[in-house]
């Protein structure tokens, strides 16, 4: 039987970035209340001309020269973002494949929003392990900027734009491969985090100008506390049912959408400082690009290394949630 295994790691950030004290200037907010409700201090911003793809395709480059393993043997990629390059076609992962050089791949998007990457990852695993594709790049990328209102403080101070990729390939090795992802939504909560505007829910002839803007809406506060629940019952379950300890854990990597909430779920799990990954002051909530760009800062920090298990947590709009046990298998170890 063929197993997955997380080969490497890659990710980008644009280069402009926004501080608090910037966005202090555009809504009445603070660096105080920002740092101290969500612990985010700044946020990168894609240029004008960059695209969603623009961001993926660097971050891949990234993860695929790490992995030891030829461009031309990429047989998939799949793309978890809700910023994509066009509404609704061409995929960005086609794009992406494009900008690559790829050739003939499959390519798809998905469509989980903050659990995006967790997604892929079941995806991949699924694919390989049923023996249908060998080499799988999967790549969480965001221009949430795009999707941002800077006009609503309870959600412009929390979103930035990046991208993280990684390559998941065969291996028939057991000790390498990934050992469970665990994914689920429920719609019921569906509007507690959304952009209702735009598409079939919303007929663009019913709407004016400015109601047409497709940004995101969250009802904060209730979102928060699902979130904390979520994250915390969904690690319990993959835990228990791997019969894996907290401490066997090296890496804990959570969704980064506030600090509050990454130490409370932290905290409820018994995880200690330095097994819980935090990138949220640099980054931001960069949605489905959050957790691969959290294990790409570990891994080029040197505090990743081979054979180390990951621990992915996610939550997000749907609501979607997911986890995975992961151990990093880069193909020299
Ligand atoms: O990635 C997907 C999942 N997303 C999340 O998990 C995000 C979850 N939610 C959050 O992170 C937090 O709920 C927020 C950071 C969005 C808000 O923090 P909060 O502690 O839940 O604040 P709140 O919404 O309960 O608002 C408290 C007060 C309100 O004022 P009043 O009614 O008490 O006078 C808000 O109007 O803070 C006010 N407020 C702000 N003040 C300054 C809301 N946003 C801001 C702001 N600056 N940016």
């Amino acid at each position: 039987m063929a197993y997955a295994a997380l080969r490497s790691i890659g990710a980008y950030v644009p280069q402009k970035i926004l501080t608090n004290d910037d966005l202090a200037k555009m809504v009445d907010t603070s660096d105080e209340w920002i740092s101290k409700r969500t612990g985010i201090k700044e946020r990168h911003i894609a240029a004008q001309d960059e695209t969603t793809s623009d961001l993926g395709v660097q971050a891949a480059l990234k993860a695929i020269e790490r992995s030891s393993i030829a461009k031309e043997d990429i047989d998939m990629i799949i793309c978890a973002t809700i910023s994509p390059d066009y509404f609704c076609m061409p995929s960005t992962a086609t794009v992406i494949s494009k900008k690559l050089g790829l050739g003939n791949v499959t390519a798809f998007d998905i469509s989980a929003a903050c659990t995006g990457f967790v997604y892929t990852l079941s995806i991949a695993k699924a694919f390989i392990e049923s023996g249908m594709k060998k080499n799988i790049l999967i790549v969480g990328a965001e221009k949430l900027s795009a999707i941002t209102d800077y006009n609503d403080r309870g959600t412009c101070i929390l979103f930035g734009d990046g991208a993280g990729a990684a390559i998941i390939s065969a291996t028939d090795n057991k000790q390498e491969a990934i050992i469970d992802v665990n994914t689920g939504a429920d719609g019921t909560y569906a509007d507690l985090l959304m952009t209702p505007n735009g598409g079939t829910g919303s007929p663009h002839d019913a709407l004016d100008g400015e109601a047409n803007a497709c940004f995101m809406q969250m009802k904060g506060n209730e979102t928060f506390k699902v979130a904390v629940r979520t994250l915390t019952n969904d690690v319990k379950e993959i835990l228990e049912s791997n019969s894996i300890e907290s401490s066997a854990v090296k890496h804990f990597v959570p969704h980064q959408a506030n600090y509050r909430i990454i130490k409370a779920v932290g905290d409820a799990l018994g995880m200690t400082s330095e097994q819980v990954v935090v990138t949220v002051a640099k980054y931001g909530n960069t949605s489905g690009a959050s957790i691969p760009m959290a294990i790409n800062d570990i891994y080029e920090n040197g505090s990743l290394k081979a054979g180390e298990l990951l621990l992915l947590d996610a939550f997000g709009g749907g609501l979607t949630w997911g986890s995975a046990l992961v151990p990093f298998s880069p193909i020299d170890s």
